[in-house]
């Protein structure tokens, strides 16, 4: 299958050499070329170029870009895509006065998430699942991270993990898995935290690896959820199974999850909501990704991760969904990177930044995804017509893309 796109407005993203992520000041620059063609021969980024040196073209599909901009596909590094059912009755109970933490600590959010996962079987969880891939990838998206969390029984961990593994073999998207046993203490536990944390460590942890079902570990590391020093004993078990830790911290509160997993060699920490001068400091000199889920701010209600303050600080940082039923029921990375743009004072250059090499980063993608670069899989978005790339956050409600090619082939 070969594919070249020509006259090309700009094409953005380009790096004859691509870092593994941006930093800081790196952050600001978006190199791009105008007036350029791309090459794509078996689902890779063969070449490109501009129009004026483009050698013969001939036999093979060709797609007239014409005043539109081609990207990369978004990387969104955190989702809890594979889900049952929806908590839109949650969702009022807020409107009507009551809180996230109000709502799970009277029997909803994850665990009522749970409950109904638990009930549902791996057919129809596949098939409700496959529905939100498919809208993701019109959207944009060309690779995602998906967790485990919502099963909090053996059984029902395994089976959400084998159907994002099913998804990924379906679907030409890449998707990376994360088992999140400890997202939440399950009813039968709730005064036996550690009893709990034994199963994890002592049943679920072994099969997963046994079977192959996860390359990360996570944890929601809350007050009322898992402490640090929980945190703590579950990533260390992972290691054991070299699974790479990526959690959920400083959603709520600041308890010191931030320094503790950057001290683990976490591939990223995610959601920062609450962010004090230590948990800054704890991941400078480190390689740990910090990612923000501005869709779950706005949602919520809560304060937006100090995106333009962890740059300033010369710090990386990658945007994700957070796709969930409870906190996030959006997977659309345009609307992520326009809320940045918006709401954390991100620029363009660096929310796309954000949410394509970084967000590669934060999902151990970075040598294969995230760049116009030679050799890389070929995940694009081709826009329709519009001025400037200013323009996709700027447009925020409207769907500006015409085209998405994962793997090579037009979704
Ligand atoms: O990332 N914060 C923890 N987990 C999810 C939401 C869980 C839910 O409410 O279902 C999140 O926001
Ligand atoms: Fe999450």
């Amino acid at each position: 299958m070969k594919l070249l796109l020509i006259n090309i407005k700009e094409l953005l993203q380009v790096r004859e050499t691509a870092p593994i992520k941006l930093s800081g000041m790196e952050m600001k620059e978006l190199p791009t070329l105008k007036n350029a063609w791309v090459f794509i021969n078996h689902g890779i980024i063969e070449d490109y170029g501009t129009m004026d040196k483009m050698g013969p073209h001939q036999g093979f599909k060709t797609i007239d870009c014409h005043g539109k901009i081609v990207l990369p596909a978004w990387c969104d590094s955190h989702s809890h895509l594979v889900y049952a059912g929806n908590r839109e009755q949650e969702f009022v109970d807020r409107i009507n006065g009551l809180s996230y933490q109000e709502i799970a600590e009277n029997g909803g959010g994850i665990v009522n998430s749970a409950k109904k996962l638990q009930q549902t079987s791996e057919e129809d969880l596949y098939h409700q699942s496959a529905v939100r891939l498919e809208e993701i990838m019109q959207l944009g998206t060309g690779a995602i991270e998906i967790k485990s969390g919502y099963g909090l029984t053996t059984e029902a961990e395994l089976k959400m993990l084998r159907v994002a593994k099913k998804l990924s073999e379906e679907y030409p998207i890449t998707i990376k898995t994360t088992f999140l046993g400890a997202h939440a203490i399950p009813a039968e536990y709730k005064n036996n935290k550690d009893g709990y944390l034994d199963l994890l460590c002592n049943e679920m942890l072994p099969k997963i690896a046994k079977e192959k079902l996860a390359e990360f570990i996570d944890v929601f590391c809350e007050e009322g959820y898992f402490s640090v020093a929980d945190m703590e004993r579950i990533l260390s078990e992972g290691k054991k199974y070299n699974l790479i830790p990526k959690v959920h911290v400083n959603q709520f509160n600041s308890i010191g999850g931030i320094a503790a997993a950057v001290k683990h060699n976490a591939l990223s920490v995610d959601h920062l909501e609450v962010l004090i001068d230590e948990d800054l400091e704890a991941l400078k000199n480190s390689e740990t990704m910090p990612v923000a889920l501005p869709s779950c701010s706005y949602f919520l209600s809560i304060p937006y991760t100090p995106g333009r303050k962890i740059i300033d600080a010369g710090l990386p940082l990658a945007l994700a969904t957070d796709y969930n039923p409870g906190s996030t029921p959006s997977g659309n990375m345009n609307f992520v990177v326009a809320t940045a743009c918006i709401k954390m004072r991100l620029t363009p250059e660096e929310a796309i930044n954000a949410a394509t090499i970084n967000g590669a980063y934060a999902m151990g993608l970075s040598k294969t995804h995230g760049s116009i670069t030679k050799g890389k899989t070929a995940n694009l978005i081709i826009t329709k017509p519009i001025p400037s790339y200013g323009y996709l956050p700027y447009a925020f409600g409207s769907n500006m893309i015409d085209a998405v090619i994962i793997n090579g082939t037009e979704v």
